[in-house]
């Protein structure tokens, strides 16, 4: 409950920014808890069990990142098993690179081999976060790029 209100001004920020609906704002404006709660089980999402993490710094919420344990043939081509987002005022500090870097650790740790990430071909960003994570290219589908990461034991 530490950081609802930067999880608001995050999710706020990014409603304003990318003109995405504000359905999950209210919600978690009316139960935050409730929200956290799901977030805190292995919720099936996509038609998989996907875990999610918050990544914090004191009562800042800083990104998230979810990993989808399966692949589904719609995921296998356009989603992959992570994706991972940054709150707009704490963009371009490396947390991405450093969250995904985390994030694979707990990849191993559910038995994943191979993990798929894909990106929109003009997400520079994105692509620079999977790279330095040692994502190899394999192509693209659905005007996404995809990139596998194999993982070592
Ligand atoms: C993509 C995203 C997660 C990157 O988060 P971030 O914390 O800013 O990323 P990092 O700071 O680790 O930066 C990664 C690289 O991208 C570069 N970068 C970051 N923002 C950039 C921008 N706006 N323009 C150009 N390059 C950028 C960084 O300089 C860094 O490059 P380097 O490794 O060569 O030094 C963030 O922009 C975001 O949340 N975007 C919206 C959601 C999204 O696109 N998620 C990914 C879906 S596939």
């Amino acid at each position: 409950m530490a950081v609802r209100e930067s999880w608001l001004a995050a999710e706020r920020a990014h409603c304003a920014l990318t003109g995405c609906p504000t359905e999950l704002l209210r919600r978690a404006e009316e139960d935050f808890a409730g929200l956290v709660a799901v977030r805190q089980g292995t919720p099936r999402w996509w038609g998989v069990p996907t875990t999610i993490f918050w990544y914090v710094s004191a009562e800042h919420y800083l990104g998230e990142l979810v990993i989808r344990h399966k692949l589904t043939p719609q995921l296998a081509e356009k989603g992959g098993h992570v994706g991972y987002s940054i709150a707009p005022q704490w963009r371009r500090q490396g947390h991405a690179t450093r969250m995904l870097a985390a994030g694979l650790d707990e990849c191993r740790r559910i038995g994943l081999r191979h993990v798929l990430l894909t990106c929109r071909a003009d997400n520079e960003p994105s692509r620079r976060v999977i790279r330095a994570n040692g994502g190899v290219p394999d192509g693209q589908a659905d005007g996404e790029d995809r990139f596998w990461i194999t993982l070592e034991y």
